[in-house]
């Protein structure tokens, strides 16, 4: 049963947190796209993940040589007057300088992002996801306190905080509790629950989502699908975690945009959304399935040992997105992944410079020939 839609929330600038990264300069290109009424603030500290070249076409098109609706301020999350001065409409464009305009609305999606690299070095996914979320929160309720206005933040969350399913369990609806395995998922889960308290104990007009695992063009090859697809380009070894069985739930990059927009302008505040496309496969499904479609053969798969604390299984019930808000993903796994590969295939500068530079800059984990 479809729900009554709550009145529609139209900011007319949205401050997006890590948008220079895979799925925040998604939603920066597809806002920017599709809302000519709003004006996008990209806040970015430009970590290894932050890749400017992702959001050339937006400076183009949007920038101050454009049609002016996109600002770039280069900054860290945890800083808080940096931040603040983001959204209240003091601050300044990095390089271009001119003012920002005041936040009407904030999606958070700033985070040091990848499992691996938490269970290496834990304490920058501590600093940023934790530390950072609550500055953000502070950010926000100051700005509200100094200036009350109509506001949301969208916090962007991920489904590892529930820890893993077993074969037969039933999806995860929005209740389930809270048992993270990595400190990936350790860190995301607790800066969810730092969300809720704001909301609760300070009234801040929040809304939080949990999504299941992205893919599309412009992501960082240290990230499964992307890892897969430019080692086979290369006819390289595909290492594969353990039996390689474990399951995600997939979902291309801008149908997780399009409910981002969705939940931020028509979610209730203060609610949890679920955001998945009910895409469940095995990692050797997919690794298998780009190999067909790149022309290489599966002996490329090299099993390497498992993941610490690996978990088996992930699914989301997307029930409330879907019946609440009407929202659908647009890009079957089929098509979706195609035209993934198609991307990676046609843009070889694009990962090309992220592998020779920035990766190697950063201690690659698989990434040696
Ligand atoms: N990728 C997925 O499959 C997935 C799934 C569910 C949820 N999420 C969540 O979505 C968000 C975006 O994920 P992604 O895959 O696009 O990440 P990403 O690693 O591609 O990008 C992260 C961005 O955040 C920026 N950043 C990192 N630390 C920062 C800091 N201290 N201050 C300011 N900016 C900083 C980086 O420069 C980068 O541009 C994250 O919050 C992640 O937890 C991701």
């Amino acid at each position: 049963m479809v729900s009554v839609t709550p009145a529609e929330f139209a900011p007319a600038t949205v401050v997006v947190t890590g948008g220079a990264g895979f799925i925040g300069g998604t939603l920066v290109r597809w806002l920017l796209a599709n809302h000519p009424d709003v004006r996008v603030v990209t806040y970015d500290a430009l970590t290894y993940a932050g890749n400017l070249d992702s959001l050339a076409p937006v400076f183009a098109r949007h920038g101050v040589h454009g049609d002016g609706r996109h600002y770039f301020v280069k900054g860290d999350i945890c800083d808080a007057g940096a931040f603040l001065s983001a959204i209240d409409g003091t601050g300044r464009e990095t390089g271009a300088g001119r003012p920002v305009p005041r936040a009407d609305a904030v999606i958070h999606l700033a985070a040091e992002t990848h499992v691996d690299r938490s269970i290496m070095g834990p304490a920058a996914f501590i600093t940023t996801n934790v530390v950072g979320t609550q500055v953000v929160l502070e950010c926000v309720r100051r700005t509200l306190e100094r200036a009350p206005r109509p506001f949301r933040m969208l916090h962007v969350g991920t489904d590892e905080v529930y820890g893993d399913l077993e074969s037969t369990d039933a999806p995860w609806t929005e209740e389930a509790p809270l048992k993270p395995s990595s400190p990936y998922a350790a860190s995301k889960g607790s800066a969810d629950l730092l969300v809720g308290a704001w909301h609760r104990t300070f009234g801040t007009p929040v809304l939080l989502t949990r999504c299941g695992n992205n893919y599309g063009p412009y992501q960082f090859p240290e990230k499964l699908i992307p890892l897969v697809i430019t080692r086979a380009l290369a006819g390289l070894s595909i290492p594969v975690y353990g039996d390689g069985l474990q399951v995600r739930d997939w979902i291309h990059a801008e149908d997780h945009a399009r409910a981002l927009w969705a939940v931020l302008t028509r979610g209730t505040l203060g609610r949890t959304y679920h955001v998945s496309a009910g895409e469940q496969r095995t990692n050797h499904d997919v690794i298998t399935g780009i190999l067909r479609q790149v022309g290489q053969p599966e002996s490329l798969m090299t099993r390497v040992t498992d993941r610490l604390g690996h978990d088996r299984r992930y699914a989301l019930d997307h029930t409330r997105l879907t019946s609440e808000l009407g929202w659908r993903a647009e890009h079957s796994w089929a098509q979706g992944i195609a035209e993934t590969v198609r991307w990676y295939r046609t843009n070889p500068e694009w990962w090309g410079r992220v592998l020779s530079e920035a990766y190697r800059a950063a201690d690659a984990l698989y990434l040696t020939a």
